[in-house]
């Protein structure tokens, strides 16, 4: 059962329309979520920043559905997009339960990224978000209900049923999801903002490396599954609790260095879980092992706090405070960039979380 109150259907003879529109960042995980347990439901607690400049914007026209309508159309930067359409019509079907009168209307949804396909950018995360909170923004104008907080934790709640780590996305800077004994209010159902941590992650750089732009070789939903059978399950289980009491105190003390060692550390731990998965995966190419390892040369012979984050891909996601940026520049453009796909790379930093757009 919810934790919000279900709203009643609609009347039959409603003249419910309109138009919504938000913004969503995706986020980048710091302790990372991999193994869930039914629905949707993390089997340890992760922590993300929001990103800043990685976003999704969906639109969203809603009005009675007539029998002769088609539920929902989609398109993706101007074009139908079919596939993802099925994407949507799944999600909506599957919460129902939970907003009912979503099958009393008709909706266009129009989405756009503001980075490109198969980055190292998590796309699920910033659309699932977004999709959200048009849906919880359309609740909101039909049952003339109005309270922020839970407008937010709703919209996580939401859009973790589309995609776990997007429920992150909902909150500026940075945001926990799943039970942790460290975290208060943490739940295993939305994510919750994270505050009071050190202003040097206020404005924190993530510069993502792109490496290769190949499709995934594993979906993220078959890559927590083959966490089932994971020998290691329980102990990485254990350790990414241990992992975020660590970080959190690394956070709000501003030690760089204690921050650095953890996420360093669970980027590596998520791939040497998949490569000691049953099928095996090697999601790294050779050029992310030459650029971890030229940002610890770096680090050690600068004694700057530079480090690294993968997703479950081969791009790099490098990170850095606001202060070190000339000297980090130089030695991206000096030594990281050759190693780069077409030398690409996306510049993002710490956002502020969602916003609708007017
Ligand atoms: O939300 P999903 O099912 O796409 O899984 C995300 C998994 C990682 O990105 C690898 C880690 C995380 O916590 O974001």
């Amino acid at each position: 059962m919810s934790f919000f109150e279900i709203q009643n259907p609609l009347k039959e003879n409603h003249d419910f329309h309109g138009h919504v529109s938000w913004k969503c960042p995706s986020n980048i995980a710091l302790i990372k979520y991999w193994g869930k347990r039914p629905i949707q439901m993390p089997a340890n607690a992760s922590i993300s920043f929001t990103l800043d400049k990685a976003y999704t914007i969906t639109s969203v026209h809603y009005q009675p559905r007539r029998t002769s309508d088609k539920w929902v159309q989609f398109s993706f930067e101007g074009k139908e997009e079919i596939s993802f359409e099925k994407r949507i019509v799944k999600y909506l079907s599957s919460i129902t339960d939970h907003i009912p009168w979503i099958k009393q209307l008709s909706f266009k949804i129009s989405s756009e990224n503001s980075f490109p396909h198969s980055s190292g950018i998590a796309s699920s995360a910033s659309s699932m978000g977004a999709l959200a909170l048009c849906l919880c923004d359309i609740e909101e104008d039909i049952f003339k209900i109005s309270d922020n907080s839970l407008f937010r934790k709703k919209a996580s709640y939401l859009s973790r049923l589309g995609s776990g780590s997007a429920c992150r996305s909902l909150y500026p800077q940075l945001a926990a999801w799943g039970t942790s004994s460290i975290i208060k209010n943490s739940s295993d159902l939305y994510a919750v903002p994270i505050e009071g941590i050190h202003e040097v992650y206020n404005n924190f750089h993530d510069d993502i490396l792109i490496v290769s732009d190949q499709e995934k070789a594993v979906s993220s939903s078959a890559g927590h599954a083959l966490m089932d059978t994971n020998i290691f399950a329980e102990k990485r289980y254990d350790q990414a609790e241990i992992h975020m009491k660590t970080l959190l105190n690394s956070m709000k003390n501003g030690d760089l260095h204690a921050f650095g060692k953890i996420v360093e550390d669970e980027a590596l731990t998520l791939h040497a879980l998949m490569m000691c998965s049953d099928p095996s995966y090697i999601l790294m190419e050779p050029n992310t092992l030459e650029v971890i390892k030229r940002i610890r040369t770096f680090r050690k012979s600068t004694g700057l706090p530079l480090f690294f984050t993968l997703d479950a891909g081969p791009n790099i996601h490098i990170l850095y405070p606001n202060h070190i940026v000339p000297q980090v520049t130089s030695f991206i453009n000096k030594d990281l960039i050759s190693l780069s796909l077409e030398g690409r790379i996306i510049r993002d930093q710490v956002g502020q979380g969602p916003t609708k757009i007017a």
